[in-house]
């Protein structure tokens, strides 16, 4: 067994790689996702243009998931995520606050947010910062509602995030990475290529240097968003993109940064941004 992996005794140590050259090897590209015989999802293709000398391609999760899994997404009654997704529509048209509105009673159908997730995070003038899906939930139920708002990470609010992805399932994410977003997409690239914790390692090493190898048993992948909120065997339920970021950081024994921080909003933009292209997936199924 060689190792490839140059990244010092102690990270070296984490990654089991199989076999010498390309880990994407046993990964089987060209394979096509298509949702409920009529969603066809774009899970690899060309990288944006800041990433062309990284990657030849950029792939969804999905690719990297065995055969099982990636099943599990073909169909909405074999993905358990769409379970949260009927939770979300029911909290739609409930409802809430002293204002007596519902979601419903301003935005309609939930398909009238099908432009959300493709676009999000995204500068909000009004506010003059760059705003999350779960911001603008937020926003509406304190400003417009007259309700107590959800929990950034609660089980409700991943709920409503998995709608509103759902509805935007097959559209390319094209997230803007320009004018006032700029800055705070700057701030995201930083963190990315910072080294955390005991293991010093960034999200590069991993996601951009190492995707398609071995980890724990685990192949990584270059770590997109595309399929958030995303469905995890592991824990049995959806899963939020600050959450996932939290759970990798960790994974390096080091101090991690909170759900809905400003630094996980900037990293947020910046990997969505990485993954412009590919289409929405989410409620998407993964370890
Ligand atoms: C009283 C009317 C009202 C209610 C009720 C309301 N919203 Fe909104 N919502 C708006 C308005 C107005 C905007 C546009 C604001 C902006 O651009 O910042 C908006 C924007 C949004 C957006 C972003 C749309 C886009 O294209 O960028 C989302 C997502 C959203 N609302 C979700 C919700 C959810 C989920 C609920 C229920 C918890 C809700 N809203 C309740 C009025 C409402
Ligand atoms: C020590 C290696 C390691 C580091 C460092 C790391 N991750 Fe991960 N990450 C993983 C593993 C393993 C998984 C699960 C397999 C996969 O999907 O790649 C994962 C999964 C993910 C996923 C889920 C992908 C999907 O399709 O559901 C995202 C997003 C992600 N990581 C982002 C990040 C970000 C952002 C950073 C930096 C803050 C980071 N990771 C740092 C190992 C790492």
């Amino acid at each position: 067994m060689t190792n490839k992996v140059l990244l010092g005794s102690v990270s070296a140590a984490i990654f089991a790689v199989a076999a010498a050259g390309i880990g994407l090897a046993d990964i089987r590209t060209g394979a096509s996702l298509v949702i409920n015989g009529e969603i066809p999802i774009v899970t690899e293709t060309e990288p944006p243009e800041f990433l062309q000398d990284v990657f030849p391609e950029i792939y969804s999760g999905w690719v990297f998931r065995t055969d099982e899994t990636r099943a599990m997404e073909e169909d909405d009654f074999d993905n358990p995520g769409m379970l949260y997704v009927e939770q979300g529509i029911e909290a739609f048209n409930t409802v809430m606050g002293t204002e007596g509105n519902s979601c419903a009673s301003c935005h309609d159908a939930p398909e009238s947010l099908a432009n959300v997730r493709p676009t999000y995070p995204q500068w909000d003038e009004a506010h003059g910062e760059v705003q999350t899906v779960e911001m603008q939930i937020i926003e509406c139920q304190t400003e417009r509602m007259g309700a107590e708002p959800y929990g950034y990470d609660s089980q409700q609010m991943r709920n409503m995030a998995s709608l509103i992805a759902s509805v935007g399932r097959g559209q390319p994410v094209n997230v803007a990475i320009d004018g006032p977003a700029a800055e705070t997409w700057e701030a995201g690239r930083e963190i990315y290529y910072t080294q955390f914790g005991q293991l010093e390692m960034s999200c590069a090493d991993c996601h951009e240097r190492n995707y398609g190898n071995l980890i724990r048993a685990d192949h990584l992948s270059q770590g997109q968003i595309n399929g958030f909120p995303t469905y995890r065997l592991k824990n049995a339920n959806v899963n939020s993109v600050h959450n996932r970021f939290r759970g990798c950081i960790r994974d390096t024994r080091g101090e991690t940064f909170a759900v809905g921080s400003p630094e996980f909003i900037a990293l947020e933009l910046y990997v969505a941004s990485r993954g412009n292209g590919l289409s929405v997936e989410g409620p998407s199924v993964r370890n």
